[in-house]
């Protein structure tokens, strides 16, 4: 049998795929339904200071390469997680890993949020979602201005001795140069990539699908977005990678870690069938074996550029 385990930022993971951050919740919803602890682990959804309610109905629309969503970063808050979410992940998952994903409207508040929760057990990392609006900048994306993108990473760096991961945009101009920033600032992993921001609309009324207007596009459109931004990382920094955009199957992971990823995040894909994370475990499991791979560590950022 294949060994599928990984080491990333000192932390061993059973396996490489984890539920991406904002479309498992905070895992609850899914217990009856999948064995969490069979997977690699669970990043959470966002977590702010304050409790988000989120955006205004219909949040998600469909399109043929994947989904338009403006959830809003919706959240019960740092307190309610503290006291709810998280110790029920702590008492569940035994062996899958918890990935806090973290976001402000302001520098400081990364921080504090990752502050407030460092007590508390069973904790792996924190993912810093800093393609998210700096309110104080007139809403330009935190990861899209290195001085911004420095004092969130290294505020968080601060307060938390727990393995940091910075979530980077797709759209940025250079996402290697703001993975490099963010890896001078103590970061100790990349996570590439967020959704890219898109528009859907309705025909018949001429209006938005979605009750935000834009929103952010996820699924199996972003496969190819992701695994080049994997790369590209990769190229210029040695910290671990979660890839994550589109992934579907087992090759489309297999991609990511061959481009660069030790871990590969699940996002829309599981909230179409929420047993595809645990499927994929296994596929991949089955491929290495069919295909002589003894360790899938082996195969990360193995990817051969034409000459
Ligand atoms: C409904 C929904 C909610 C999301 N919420 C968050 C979030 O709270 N924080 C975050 O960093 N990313 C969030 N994302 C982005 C995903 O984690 C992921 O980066 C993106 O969807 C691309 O992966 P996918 O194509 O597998 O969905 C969300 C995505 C979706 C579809």
């Amino acid at each position: 049998m294949s060994d599928l385990r990984v080491d990333a930022a000192g932390i061993q993971f059973q396996n490489p795929i984890l539920l991406a951050s904002g479309t498992a919740a905070f895992g609850r919803a899914l217990a009856g339904v999948v064995d969490l602890d069979a997977l690699g682990g669970i990043v959470t959804k966002a977590v702010s200071l304050e409790p988000r309610g989120g955006n205004a109905a219909p949040r998600v629309a469909e399109f043929t390469g994947g989904m338009l969503n403006a959830v809003g970063l919706a959240n019960p808050g740092v307190e309610a997680v503290r006291r709810d979410d998280l110790p029920w992940l702590a008492a569940t998952l035994k062996r899958a890993r918890t990935v806090v994903n973290v976001v402000g409207n302001r520098t400081e508040d990364f921080a504090e949020v990752v502050r407030q929760l460092d007590g508390c057990a069973n904790i792996s990392a924190f993912e810093l979602n800093v393609s998210c609006p700096n309110v104080r900048a007139g809403g330009i994306e935190f990861c899209a201005d290195s001085a911004s993108l420095t004092a969130v990473v290294s505020g968080a760096r601060a307060v938390t001795r727990r393995a940091i991961f910075v979530k980077l945009s797709p759209v940025l101009p250079d996402i290697a140069e703001a993975a490099s920033t963010a890896a001078a600032a103590g970061a100790d992993g990349i996570t590439v990539i967020n959704t890219m921001p898109g528009l859907v609309i309705d025909v018949g009324t001429r209006r938005p699908r979605i009750g935000f207007g834009s929103g952010g596009a996820s699924g199996p459109g972003l496969l190819p977005i992701g695994v080049l931004a994997t790369h590209r990382v990769r190229q210029a920094v040695s910290l671990p990678i979660i890839g994550v955009g589109g992934v579907a199957s087992a090759l489309d992971a297999l991609q990511y870690v061959i481009a660069g990823a030790s871990l590969v995040a699940v996002g829309t894909a599981n909230m179409r069938d929420p047993r595809a994370a645990e499927r994929i475990v296994r596929d991949l499991a089955r491929w290495c074996d069919m295909n002589g791979v003894t360790a899938i560590q082996d195969l990360v950022g193995t990817l051969e550029w034409p000459a």
